[in-house]
């Protein structure tokens, strides 16, 4: 792996964002939900990811499907962010064209006569989707390997761990002035954690914190210290998605890129059924802290790689392996 850092102008360069978003993006797993989001034939949910505009949709034949979020017609929206239901019909927001559950076209409201207009060649853009643990993904490259060979590794390491019947307890979202790679990076790495953070740093055993990589995935692992709500284990399944594992449930932490210099965090708190509201409060005040220090911190950084004085930094071998990893995975993936 290589040591140095990468270049600063990847962090600040629109075209640099413009290749990421296709290159990388545009051929990985990206996580949208939770299967119990969506129970019903005609629910729905939906968010943008690297500026796509996704959904995933259950049909009435219980399959869950996901679609860009963008009519065949004139690439108008289908439906807005976040969970709703239709009955039997996706309908286009600007001229009404209407898709079946399963994204075919079902009418195209007032078209008229066109000679060689075939509605078969007109349903929405089909993504791939997939699960795991009932978490839902999807992939726009259909030719991407399946999404259990990314999760491997994640599903070894979580083998004693078997939290029944999740339910989407909470969703906060976090802005942050950086590039999605500056806060992937951060979250890579515990080097900063004594500094940083506080509260963490005395709710793990940071002497015996160890960050290693298996495949595409990078895992932080740290025995809890007595009452803390975290489980001591952390991943980074690559690209950009957390999953943070705590005593009770999981909490997935998607990192996306609006524009090269803008990130959305979307923490997406999964717990077990009959959990307390006391547990709940406790594990997501832990994690609202954790991520006002790291939004001070690498909007900081951010600002810093902006300026232009700094270019290109050195890894440590002992701590920053997985930051390692992350930039060859950039590197390949955008060569
Ligand atoms: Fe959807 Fe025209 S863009 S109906």
């Amino acid at each position: 792996m290589t040591a140095q850092t990468l270049p600063s102008s990847l962090y600040r360069d629109a075209d640099a964002y413009a290749h990421e978003r296709k290159r990388i993006f545009g051929r990985t797993w990206q996580f949208l939900g939770h299967e119990s989001q969506i129970a019903a034939p005609g629910a729905y949910i939906a968010t943008t990811l690297a500026d796509f505009p996704l959904l995933a949709i259950r049909g009435k034949d219980n399959e869950i499907r996901a679609f860009h979020n963008v009519c065949r017609h004139r690439a108008g929206p289908l439906v807005d962010e976040g969970k709703g239901a239709c009955q039997d019909f996706l309908t286009c927001r600007y001229h009404g064209w209407r898709y079946a559950l399963d994204g075919r076209l079902a009418s195209a409201r007032d078209f008229g006569a066109a000679k060689d207009f075939d509605p078969r060649d007109f349903g929405l853009i089909k993504l791939q989707c997939q699960t795991w643990r009932g978490f839902i993904f999807a992939n726009m490259d259909p030719d991407a390997a399946p999404l259990s060979e990314l999760v491997a590794p994640l599903e070894r390491a979580m083998a004693g761990i078997d939290f029944k019947q999740l339910v989407f307890t909470r969703h906060t979202t976090h802005p942050i002035k950086c590039n999605w790679k500056t806060y992937a990076e951060n979250y890579l790495e515990g080097y900063h954690i004594p500094i940083v953070h506080p509260g963490l740093n005395a709710a793990v055993d940071t002497s015996r914190y160890e960050v290693d990589v298996e495949d595409n995935v990078a895992f932080h692992r740290a025995p809890p210290s007595d009452g803390a709500p975290v489980a001591g284990l952390w991943a980074l399944l690559w690209p950009a998605l957390a999953v943070n594992v705590y005593t009770n449930g999981i909490m997935m932490e998607r990192i996306c890129p609006v524009g090269h210099g803008q990130t959305r965090l979307d923490y997406m708190y999964f717990f077990q059924d009959g959990t307390s509201q006391l547990d709940v409060a406790k594990a997501v005040a832990s994690s609202e802290v954790t991520t006002e220090e790291d939004v001070m911190i690498t909007e900081a950084v951010q600002r810093n790689l902006d300026a232009g004085a700094y270019d290109i930094g050195r890894l440590s071998p002992r701590h920053e392996g997985a930051v390692a990893w992350f930039q060859d995975c950039v590197r390949r993936a955008t060569a």
